[in-house]
């Protein structure tokens, strides 16, 4: 199944500074004609405690790299490490015990659940691990739900929240269990712009005031401005990684042509 070139990342990297890093990532899809190269050999360290922003062109292999980083999807070859831990290493089960205690999810689709509240869908990934009962859990949520504004739509079906309502639910959601890495993609897809300024907001807060890692794909500079760093990657290879770049920096690392850094010789299609 997993193809695995090198052993390193875990022994090379300091768990506690890093979130999450990647050594080698290669993902194909499809074959002959229709092969397509998502990945073509990325390395990236993530620092944690921070909010960094994931962007390139459609296609260039955002979400791919997210997929792989979060154990959605598995490389063909390279290994990833999240939250100290070599993903390569847990076979289906442990992986998708770890996703659920160790990580968080927001997807551009809420993905809340019609027949639950507010408050059920948020605590509905503790409620399953057994940990919707504790303490800090209670203590946790009260404060993460004050944080998002939504303690007075709490009792509320998602049909009667706003998009951007909506939307803050299912962060409130993958913040709760207090993960290692929150992994959004696209979160503010759905939204007008003043909803996604304050999911934006919201997510930037979380790393300033509860200490939280976020890794954003985005493809729109307005949401990468509220990230700390910025990962560019382009046609399946990462071609910059800027911490607090200026929006001049910004725009001419996403102007920047593939290949050159990192070419791996595969070529494109
Ligand atoms: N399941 C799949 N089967 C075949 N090809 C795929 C699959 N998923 C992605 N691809 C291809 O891999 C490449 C990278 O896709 P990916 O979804 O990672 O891009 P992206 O940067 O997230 O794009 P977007 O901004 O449009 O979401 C694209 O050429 C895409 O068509
Ligand atoms: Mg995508």
């Amino acid at each position: 199944m997993l193809e695995t070139t090198t052993q390193q990342p875990t022994q090379t990297t300091p768990n506690t500074a890093l979130a999450a890093s990647a050594r080698g990532l290669t993902k194909t899809y499809g074959r002959g004609d229709a092969q397509v190269h998502a990945l073509r050999g990325v390395d990236l360290d993530l620092p944690a405690g921070r909010f960094t922003a994931i962007m390139g062109p459609s296609g260039s292999g955002k979400s791919t790299l997210m997929h792989c980083l979060a154990g959605l999807d598995q490389p063909n070859s390279g290994s990833v490490a999240a939250a100290g831990v070599a993903l390569e290493s847990l076979d289906d089960t442990a992986l998708t015990r770890f996703r659920r205690d160790h990580l968080g999810f927001v997807f551009q689709a809420f993905n809340l659940l019609p027949m639950l509240t507010a408050g059920q869908n948020i605590l509905l990934p503790l409620e399953l691990s057994g940990r919707g009962q504790d303490a800090d859990t209670k203590a946790r949520y009260d404060y993460v739900i004050g944080v998002l504004g939504l303690t007075d739509r709490i009792g509320h079906r998602p049909s009667e929240l706003s998009g951007g309502q909506q939307q803050r639910v299912a962060i409130a959601r993958a913040l709760v269990s207090n993960p290692a890495i929150v992994f959004a993609d696209e979160p503010t897809g759905n939204l007008d712009s003043e909803s996604s300024a304050e999911v934006l907001g919201f997510l930037r807060r979380s790393v300033r005031e509860l200490g939280q890692t976020v890794v954003m794909v985005t493809h729109e500079l307005e949401a990468a401005a509220y990230a700390d760093d910025v990962v560019v990657i382009n046609d399946g290879v990462v071609v910059a990684h800027l911490a607090e770049p200026s929006a001049e920096q910004l725009v001419a690392a996403l102007r920047a042509r593939t290949g050159a850094p990192h070419d791996n010789g595969q070529g494109a299609a």
